[in-house]
């Protein structure tokens, strides 16, 4: 007996390689996520089900489709075919979306209290079928500015003291009440619903030039706010040439420190331009999509990455062919960023990080004098803060650099993004992480972190290397 489970184990240990999955649902749950894509009532051709295990009503959930002007729902049977068409296949279902500027149909306008009503009338509708809602939508405003839109529902913010902060005590606020309703809803109906909040341009923690993501870090202040009411952050993650909307190398630590917040994240509308003509965006389409990918299976919690459309004709932005599939009207061809995904997504999660290439043996040119600066911004609120430090090179380009700050007694830094850490209280050190440590002369870099007390007066003191 023992001798035959032995003798079994080793079958399975010297055996081939588990074969690779062949379609994304199956090798996207083997990595423990899931792989998804957006669908309308039209377009639910076999492909669908096989390909992909979580749906995302391209637009039969849109208050403008199911919302009357008092709150109640209207028209919901191309919503409803969705949510079926899911569960007879074994797909999740991200309903999209409660709270929106655009496409609000009958909704625009609304008060905070008729949201509620829509909020708490959607959510009961389809309950527990819904895995993920995206509760408010699009909160920010374009040009990556870091601010709220300015517009209905955004416009209803009451900032009670006008200092800009919508957070304080006296304020109102269309994000954290529309999250508080909904919260309500799915704990008053036992439901297993989480709830999200999604926008674009917030994927990395720069932009073009390495200017700093203002639109994300203002995504992550809401977040860590109202982190009580946010089950998960979806990330639209429409790539193009626009300066705030490309790849970035720092994606992934971007999708960790929502991670390190405790919430799941989603790359929740994935296409990614093809049209190369601007270049910003770089490399092939193929390569993008694995480098995307993998961004995401490289953070336990992003759970979940959803193209927006199946093929590229049929696709809501059919011109940057930004999708996995050619061809349409169930008659779909693979694309190479098809297959670029699939192989990544077999990698699972743990695949082996690319080797650093050999540092050549040259002595360092860079003058022994070249320097740096750092400065440092709070934003701080009662008993905690998010610090950025802005890394500026002297006269010279340097390699790496290296800040040191003394913090106040009491204060604790918790967690940090785009730098290495030493220490948590007192003296603590931050580097440079692979993609931020080489700045031209003058060039500058940011990197953040956050901790419980206060940190007014630091000074940071920069050594460049
Ligand atoms: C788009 C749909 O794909 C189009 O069919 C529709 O005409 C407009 O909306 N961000 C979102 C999605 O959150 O709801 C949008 O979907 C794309 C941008």
């Amino acid at each position: 007996m023992l001798l035959l489970v032995a003798g079994a184990v080793t079958v399975q240990s010297t055996g081939p390689a588990a074969a690779a999955e062949t379609t994304l649902r199956a090798a996207a749950a083997k990595a423990g996520l899931f792989f998804g894509v957006a669908a309308s009532p039209n377009r639910l051709h076999p492909i669908v089900g096989q390909e992909f295990n979580q749906l995302t009503p391209e637009n039969d959930m849109k208050p403008d489709r199911i919302a009357t002007s008092s709150g109640g729902l209207q028209n919901t049977g191309g919503a409803d075919t969705l949510v079926n068409h899911a569960r007879s296949n074994n797909m999740l279902v991200r309903g999209h979306t409660l709270v929106w500027h655009s496409q609000a149909g009958a909704l625009q306008g609304a008060s905070q209290a008729t949201l509620n009503t829509f909020i708490g009338n959607a959510i009961n509708r389809w309950g527990s079928r819904i895995a993920y809602w995206d509760v408010v939508n699009e909160a920010l405003e374009d040009n990556n500015t870091g601010r709220r839109r300015n517009q209905w529902p955004h416009s209803m913010n009451r900032d009670a003291n006008g200092d800009g902060d919508f957070f304080d005590a006296g304020d109102t606020d269309v994000i954290r009440d529309s999250f508080i309703r909904a919260k309500q809803v799915v704990q008053a109906g036992g439901l297993t619903t989480k709830l999200c909040i999604n926008d674009y341009d917030v994927e990395g923690l720069t932009v073009r030039g390495g200017t700093p993501n203002r639109k994300a870090n203002a995504l992550y202040d809401i977040v860590r706010t109202y982190r009580q009411y946010i089950d998960c952050v979806g990330f639209q993650a429409h790539f193009n040439d626009n300066p705030n909307s490309i790849i970035t190398n720092d994606l992934q630590a971007n999708i960790q420190r929502f991670a390190d917040l405790g919430v799941e994240v989603h790359l929740s509308e994935l296409d990614i331009d093809d049209d190369l003509s601007n270049n910003d965006i770089g490399a092939g389409q193929a390569e993008n999509y694995r480098k995307v990918v993998r961004a995401c299976l490289n953070v336990a919690k992003c759970t979940g990455i959803t193209v927006w459309g199946i093929s590229d004709s049929e696709s809501w932005r059919s011109s940057e062919r930004g999708l996995l599939f050619s061809g349409g009207n169930g008659n779909y061809q693979k694309k190479a960023a098809y297959h670029a995904v699939l192989d990544e997504l077999n990698k699972g999660r743990s695949a082996t990080p690319p080797t650093t290439p050999p540092v050549t043996s040259d002595p360092p040119t860079t003058p022994p004098t070249a320097g740096c600066s750092a400065t440092v911004s709070l934003n701080s609120w009662t008993g905690g803060f998010v610090a950025t430090v802005r890394v500026t090179a002297g006269t010279s380009p340097i390699n790496g650099w290296n800040v040191q700050l003394t913090l106040p007694s009491g204060t604790t830094v918790t967690n940090a993004w785009s730098a290495n850490r030493t220490g948590t209280t007192g003296t603590v050190q931050f580097s440079n992480v692979s993609y931020n440590g080489s700045l031209n002369a003058g060039q500058y870099t940011e990197f953040g972190f956050q901790g419980t007390g206060a940190a007014t007066g630091l000074t940071p003191v920069c050594t460049a290397s």
